[in-house]
């Protein structure tokens, strides 16, 4: 059994860290190696963790010349609500993995930034202690239960908590574990619960019976389906958007059902390997689902230029997803409110340039 970070987290923010991706680079040293491997791997030969980081790299930005810039913001209204920025946090499961106190410290980090924290189903906190601590910026990522009473409890006591959206994640029934992360001999600590999911009697794997397969009999049987959807729908109070989406006529398929937004995603490359960047298909989903229709995307996003180039082709906002562990595990909350701090202001304001002027 893997044991925890020996390195405790700091209670300041490094003097070293000048850019949001230097936390990646910092935290393999606040981070056991087994754990980093699996945070930092995808599924399989991480294909598409490559291939999401290369469509960042292979877009060049043309600057223009004489415009008025004189209005610029990075607000935004989304789902009804008033953003300060177009950063969200990414739901990332168990992150007790990399800070004692886990996702209480992501959701400090998220109020100071004033992000919207995406509370992942797979929390190793409390989801009703976690929303207070956001101060109201937060959702909730529903994984399907394989029974529909242990999903029902999850969606209620995600609205009972504050949470002003749900996020129907579709993309992961079944997941190839990271090569590397296997090779690095991860296990998951003993200490460190899925505790929303043990509290509302939610199965982790049901079909471990000798003669059946996890794969048919399990993962496969009780993906998600249409019907579970439409559900969902009925069921849910606040708006249900979809995550996971890589193809157009799936989008096109979801907003016909109702669904409220989509986040265009491969889940960081941890999901099918092989699969597209999600910045590759993000064009052809903007044009398939009309300008007004929100659309958020995550997978690669590690700068502000990252960010930028989502935006121009036609995300209205991004979710931030290992940069967020990195954050955590370096300086828990105040390191996660680093980040985003980071990722806003890059390529327009710096230390530097103060200076210089
Ligand atoms: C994830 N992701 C994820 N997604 C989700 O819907 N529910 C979850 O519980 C998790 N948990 C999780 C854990 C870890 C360790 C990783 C790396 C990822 C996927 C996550 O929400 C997001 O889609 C990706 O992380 C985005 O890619 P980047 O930003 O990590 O490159």
């Amino acid at each position: 059994m893997q044991s925890t970070p020996s390195i405790r987290p700091l209670c300041t923010i490094p003097a070293d860290v000048r850019c949001a991706q230097d936390y990646e680079t910092l935290a393999t040293k606040f981070i056991a190696g087994p754990s980093y491997a699996y945070i930092a791997g995808g599924s399989g030969r991480d294909l598409t963790v490559a291939a999401n980081r290369a469509a960042f790299d292979a877009h060049a930005v043309t600057p223009r010349l004489l415009r008025n810039l004189g209005t610029g913001s990075t607000r935004l209204r989304l789902l009804d609500e008033d953003l300060s920025h177009p950063l969200l946090l990414a739901p990332m499961a168990l992150q007790r993995l990399v800070h004692p106190l886990g996702e209480m410290e992501t959701a400090r980090g998220a109020a100071a930034a004033e992000a919207c924290m995406v509370v992942s189903t797979l929390a190793s906190t409390d989801i009703g202690e976690l929303a207070w601590q956001t101060g109201g910026r937060c959702w909730f990522q529903l994984y399907f239960q394989p029974r529909r009473a242990a999903t029902q409890a999850l969606v209620q006591r995600a609205e009972a908590a504050g949470c002003t959206a749900v996020v129907a994640t579709l993309d992961a029934a079944v997941q190839a574990p990271s090569l590397n992360a296997l090779r690095a001999g991860f296990t998951m600590p003993a200490d460190v619960h899925p505790v929303n999911v043990d509290a509302t009697g939610g199965a982790q794997d049901p079909a471990t019976a000798p003669g059946r397969s996890r794969i048919f009999d399990g993962y496969m049987r009780h993906a998600p389906g249409r019907r579970d959807l439409e559900w969902l729908l009925g069921a849910a109070s606040v708006p249900v958007l979809a995550k996971g989406v890589l193809h157009p006529d799936d989008a096109v398929a979801l907003k016909r059902l109702g669904v409220a937004g989509i986040i265009v995603s491969n889940h960081g490359g941890r999901s099918l390997d092989g699969a597209p960047a999600s910045l590759t298909v993000l064009p052809a989903i903007r044009d398939a689902v009309g300008d007004d229709y929100p659309l958020l995307l995550d997978s690669g996003i590690r700068s502000g230029a990252d960010v930028f180039k989502a935006l121009a082709l036609g995300a209205d906002a991004v979710l931030v997803g290992r940069l967020q562990m990195y954050a955590l595990s370096v300086a828990g909350g105040l390191g996660v409110a680093h980040m985003i701090k980071l990722l806003r202001e890059e390529g327009c304001t710096s230390d530097f340039w103060d200076c210089e002027k």
